[in-house]
């Protein structure tokens, strides 16, 4: 038994060790991204992980989210552990004007760094959703990431330098029912970052598509889907910042890998149908919701 615990203990001190930046890689992503880093999506999950990293790398951070309070704390948590500079700026960034007040608050700045965190899914039967909704999202994930990359890449592209962290997801790579309109959009974030990526290479800016699996986070409740297995944010942010630079696409924690490579082979048609599978069981209290609100048995 105590064999067993101290195995335990040693693997566990093993992943802590793994799941932290050395400081060579510290430095390097000072050096080549630094002074400033933008994250939006700031306030919560792998977006707030990436924005830890990076103040513990000794990045100044611009962080954004929707919320003033939620920003205050997290500068006020950043603060009393790291010396570094941060400025918050509260801006929906479905708002065309969200948009702009970010790319305002750091026009002194020494941006190198963008990474499009802000985003969330929605779930369930296409034909339920509200269309509303359905376009919000869109404008989330795909609109205000076009308009906000499309204006740091410029920028990066004439100091001849930069990093751009976008966040896919593994839904990209394939349709999937139950959350379709949610991974047409993860689809065209891959597809856009994957292109960026060569096209920004020869000003010095580096591109790269984050796709994790499912993780942890204020994601599931605001898209109603339940997830049985996931990831801590702890576990995808450091390999998302080591593979900026070095990478094009990253798939994020272990997790992550053994969902997509064990589907490598797989044709596409083939899966749809398995995620068609997975996606059902992550919205089926959502049908069954249904059938008890309209009084029947389950
Ligand atoms: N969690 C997963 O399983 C998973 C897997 C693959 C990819 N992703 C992607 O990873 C990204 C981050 O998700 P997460 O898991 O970290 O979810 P999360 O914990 O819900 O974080 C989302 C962040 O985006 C912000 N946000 C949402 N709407 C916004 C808006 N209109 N304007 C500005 N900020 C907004 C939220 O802040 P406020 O609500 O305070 O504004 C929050 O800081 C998303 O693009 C998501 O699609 C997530």
């Amino acid at each position: 038994m105590q064999f067993y615990a101290v195995h335990l203990k040693s693997l566990k001190t093993l992943i802590d060790v793994v799941m932290q930046l050395s400081l060579k890689e510290k430095n390097r992503l000072k050096r080549k991204y630094g002074k400033w880093a933008i994250v939006t999506g700031a306030s919560s999950g792998i977006g707030l992980e990436l924005a830890e990293q990076l103040a513990e790398a000794g990045l100044n951070l611009v962080l954004n989210s929707r919320y003033i309070d939620r920003l205050r704390d997290v500068e006020k948590s950043f603060k009393s552990k790291y010396s570094i500079e941060i400025k918050i700026v509260d801006a929906d960034v479905s708002e065309a004007s969200g948009i702009e007040k970010i790319i305002q608050s750091t026009q002194s700045l020494d941006v190198g760094l963008l990474v499009v965190s802000a985003g969330y899914g929605t779930s369930g039967l296409f034909i339920d959703s509200s269309l509303h909704s359905e376009v919000d999202m869109l404008r989330v994930n795909c609109e205000a990431l076009l308009s906000i990359t499309h204006y740091y890449s410029h920028k990066f592209a004439q100091q001849k330098r930069g990093g751009i962290i976008l966040m896919s997801s593994i839904v990209a790579f394939q349709g999937v029912p139950y959350s379709a309109n949610y991974a047409a959009t993860k689809a065209y974030v891959q597809t856009l970052a994957e292109a960026l990526a060569i096209e920004l290479k020869p000003y010095g800016v580096d591109v790269l598509a984050a796709a994790p699996g499912p993780v942890e986070s204020g994601f599931a409740m605001r898209s109603n889907m339940k997830m049985s297995m996931s990831l801590k944010p702890s576990q995808v942010g450091v390999p998302i910042l080591r593979a900026l630079g070095r990478k094009t696409t990253v798939l994020p924690g272990v997790l992550t890998k053994i969902l997509v490579y064990s589907l490598r082979t797989v044709p596409r048609w083939g899966k749809v149908k398995i995620m068609e599978k997975v996606m059902g069981g992550m919205t089926k209290h959502q049908r069954q919701q249904v059938v008890i609100q309209n009084g029947k048995q389950l």
